[in-house]
């Protein structure tokens, strides 16, 4: 017998929840944490599109884009599980993401050591990125 695995890729919701929530642990990213109701309601919120990557029910990466619907969207979360990563599921994410979005291209603001994986995406082009917090005091 031969098991045949499927990866499909499909829109974030409830049942993806727990799986998404692993992989935030793993890669200990802080402020998805505290609270998955309103990690959810930051995977659903009105303009975000998040895909996930699942197979047999399991969550093995997602993707959150942010996106006017028209012109500009930005990557703001990637995540493929670590034993699932160079088969092509964090691409598939992106393509599948950014066709939802309905943009005319994606960016990001930051990477710290996924560069190579963006570069090779059509179109790459490194631009140097800001961030400031209005509401936070010196
Ligand atoms: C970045 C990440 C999402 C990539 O997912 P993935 O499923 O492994 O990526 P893919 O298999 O679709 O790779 C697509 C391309 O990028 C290349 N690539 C991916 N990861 C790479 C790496 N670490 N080093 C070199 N090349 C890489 C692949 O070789 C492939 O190139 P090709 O299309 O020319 O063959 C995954 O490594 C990850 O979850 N990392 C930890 C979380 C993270 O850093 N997220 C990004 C935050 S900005």
């Amino acid at each position: 017998v031969t098991a045949v695995s499927v990866i499909v890729y499909e829109s974030f919701a409830r049942c993806h929840l727990r799986g998404v929530m692993k992989l935030l642990e793993i890669e200990g990213w802080g402020s998805y944490l505290e609270d998955a109701e309103r990690t959810f309601r930051a995977f659903t919120a009105p303009g975000v599109v998040t895909m996930v990557a699942a197979e047999a029910g399991e969550v093995r990466g997602f993707a959150q884009i942010l996106t006017d619907g028209e012109i500009r969207a930005y990557l703001t979360d990637i995540v493929v599980a670590a034993s699932f990563r160079k088969q092509g599921i964090g691409k598939r994410l992106i393509e599948e993401g950014f066709a939802r979005a309905n943009a005319r291209y994606l960016d990001l603001l930051s990477t710290e050591d996924a560069e190579t994986f963006y570069a090779s995406f059509p179109g790459f082009r490194r631009l140097p990125g800001i961030r400031i917090y209005p509401n936070r005091r010196a």
